[in-house]
């Protein structure tokens, strides 16, 4: 196709097209810059949910603290190994250890032991990712030295004002921090991870377009991004919203690929949601990453950061047979047993390694 003009206007004019054919090339295109830069293959990450558990209380999520109809849950340490052992037989790469935020002592030792059996228990061969929200940057780096070496932190939004208006202004949800924490896992080491809701109320076009340029321009290594849904039982789950679209995400993604070639994207669950091959369909317009949930049964209802959350009757082998089936049918390869690390991750590292 023509050359895509990845301007902050050129990527407005893409997310608002609506000519289905030069879509179409838009996607088709983003999975040729993939195949040529990256590969096709599609690398997995077993999701274990540890913990609904959180001191947060982001207006869109479901498991806010304040939302107490949730029940809250906290995986034991032989549940969290169970599932680890479980990825590692079946010959997945990696893993993503995510929960709610929380901050003690305790909890961060918890964490701190949980990696190390993880890599011992695979002879360091399950990649650790983690998704534990904000922390002090000793504790990440406490974790990066238990051996976890990927990160997922959402910057939401890039707008701060957008930020402000999607979290409680109690002084515990600050757009600063969150980009400090971001920017404290790159220089610790982990390949870093940051992403965005799309679709939100309030949100524009032109700030989508920021949002994209923002993850050039701090060089993030991963990104998982996907649509914001509605929650009945939170406070922006009561305001309106138009009903969410994959295409605008599909949209996202592709035009992400384009800008940063190299990059893991991954096809998120909450596209699974709106559309029951939302996932595929992503990795056909440019990610490489699916996470499929490793979670035990008797918890996964209560994970939900979104409601209408698929396969929450699954167990761990149900999720992979689903998937593996789904990707089978598109004709999509697995990267069984790799890492599947970002490649633009290793770029930087060469880049130190000549001039620093
Ligand atoms: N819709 C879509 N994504 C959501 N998240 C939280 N609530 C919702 C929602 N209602 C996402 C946030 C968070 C990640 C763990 O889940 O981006 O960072
Ligand atoms: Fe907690 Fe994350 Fe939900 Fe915010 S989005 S309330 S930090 S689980």
């Amino acid at each position: 196709m023509e050359n895509v003009d990845l301007s902050k206007e050129g990527l407005v004019g893409w997310l608002e097209e609506n000519d289905e054919q030069r879509v179409k090339a838009l996607l088709d295109s983003a999975y040729n810059i993939k195949a040529k830069n990256i590969g096709t293959k599609v690398f997995l990450r077993g999701l274990i949910e540890l913990s609904n558990k959180c001191s947060k209380n982001c207006c869109y999520c479901g498991i806010r603290n304040a939302n107490k109809s949730v029940a809250r849950y906290e995986l034991s340490e032989e549940q969290v190994l169970d599932a680890a052992l479980f990825a590692w037989k079946a010959n997945y790469g990696s893993l993503v250890l995510q929960a709610g935020e929380r901050t003690s002592l305790a909890y961060v030792k918890k964490v701190t032991h949980l990696v190390q059996q993880i890599k011992h228990l695979s002879n360091g061969e399950l990649g650790i990712t983690l998704s534990l929200g904000e922390q002090e940057s000793d504790v990440y780096k406490e974790w990066f030295d238990a051996g976890a070496h990927r990160y997922l932190l959402r910057i939401e939004s890039s707008n701060p004002d957008l930020y402000a208006k999607i979290h409680p202004r109690d002084g515990h949800h600050s757009w600063e921090r969150r980009l400090k924490a971001i920017l404290d896992l790159k220089d610790i080491g982990y390949q870093t991870g940051t992403g965005v809701m799309i679709g939100m109320p309030y949100q524009t076009s032109e700030d989508l377009a920021d949002d994209l340029l923002f993850m050039k321009n701090i060089g993030i290594h991963m990104v998982g991004m996907g649509p914001y849904l509605k929650h009945s039982q939170t406070p922006m789950g009561e305001l309106y919203n138009e009903e969410p679209n994959l295409e605008l995400s599909l949209k996202m993604v592709a035009l992400l690929r384009h800008l940063m070639p190299r990059i893991n994207i991954a096809a998120t669950t909450a596209m699974q949601v709106i559309d029951k091959y939302g996932r595929e369909k992503a990795i056909m317009a440019g990610a490489n990453i699916i996470m499929p949930n490793m979670t035990i049964t008797e918890v996964r209802k209560e994970y939900q950061i979104y409601e209408n959350k698929p396969g929450i009757e699954d167990d761990a082998a149900i999720s992979k047979g689903k998937l593996e089936e789904n990707l089978r049918t598109q004709g999509i390869e697995i990267g069984w047993m790799e890492w599947g690390d970002s490649k633009a991750f290793g770029d930087s590292l060469q880049m130190k390694n000549k001039y620093l």
